[in-house]
């Protein structure tokens, strides 16, 4: 089974695909936990060059452009894929992944680009089986990230994540695997309902019906 955690920053994702991982471990699973950026070379140059901003984030004198951004974020994924995601399926273990290309759609179409180009360049990439998308209005997630991001950013920053938090949730007519969970409750409860999520799903797939939507 393929999981994948994404919801807007400071929306609890490393959170909660760490407390399912210890679930799936608990349960006698065979569970692989990772995280996209990787921390392969290619992740730390996303790191470097699109994450940190300032002075890193610049090329020529102007910030890194949407598009180089978007093929940076497919590069590492397809590292990714092919190196951990897909061996561990193989090998019949439960791989969950703390972003995936879901956030590529999200993040990169709110930056201006066409869906539909950001669709075909993450083809080669295998849907998840299920999608947690952990949602909480932006006033909240900055509060939780408080004191992370520097302040003269703030303003753009909360715009930007304004938009990708209903992109999450316009994507969700396109990938039926994305399934919407209240991220204001507390760490207990969005773990309950997740581990529902995924038993749903566990269910689903065993008797053959595949993702229910
Ligand atoms: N349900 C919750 N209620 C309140 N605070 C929470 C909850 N879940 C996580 N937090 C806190 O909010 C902060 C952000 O959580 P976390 O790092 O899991 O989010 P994230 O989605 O992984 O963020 P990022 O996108 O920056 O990686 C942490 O300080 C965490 O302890
Ligand atoms: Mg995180």
């Amino acid at each position: 089974m393929f999981i994948v955690f994404e919801g807007i920053d400071g929306a609890g994702k490393s959170t909660q695909a760490r407390l399912l991982y210890e679930w799936f471990r608990e349960n006698g699973y065979e569970v692989v936990l990772t995280k996209e950026p990787t921390d392969t070379a290619f992740g730390r140059l996303i790191r470097r060059l699109v994450l940190m901003g300032g002075k890193e984030g610049i090329i020529d004198g102007a910030k890194i452009s949407p598009d180089s951004e978007a093929l940076l974020f497919a590069a590492d994924r397809a590292e990714h894929v092919h190196r951990l995601i897909e061996p561990s399926l193989r090998e019949g273990k439960t791989v969950i992944s703390d972003r995936y290309f879901y956030s590529s759609l999200a993040y990169q179409w709110a930056r201006g680009l066409d869906l539909q180009w950001l669709i075909d360049l993450n083809r080669f990439a295998p849907r998840a089986d299920l999608v947690v998308l952990l949602d909480l209005p932006v006033e909240e997630s900055v509060k939780r990230l408080r004191g992370r991001k520097v302040k003269s950013e703030f303003d753009r920053i909360v715009e930007l994540q304004r938009k990708v938090r209903n992109n999450y949730i316009k994507l969700m007519e396109r990938f039926p695997e994305i399934r919407i969970v209240n991220a204001l409750q507390d760490e207990r409860r969005v773990h309950e309902e997740v581990v529902s999520l995924v038993e749903r799903v566990m269910k689903a797939g065993s008797s053959g019906d595949g993702v229910s939507t």
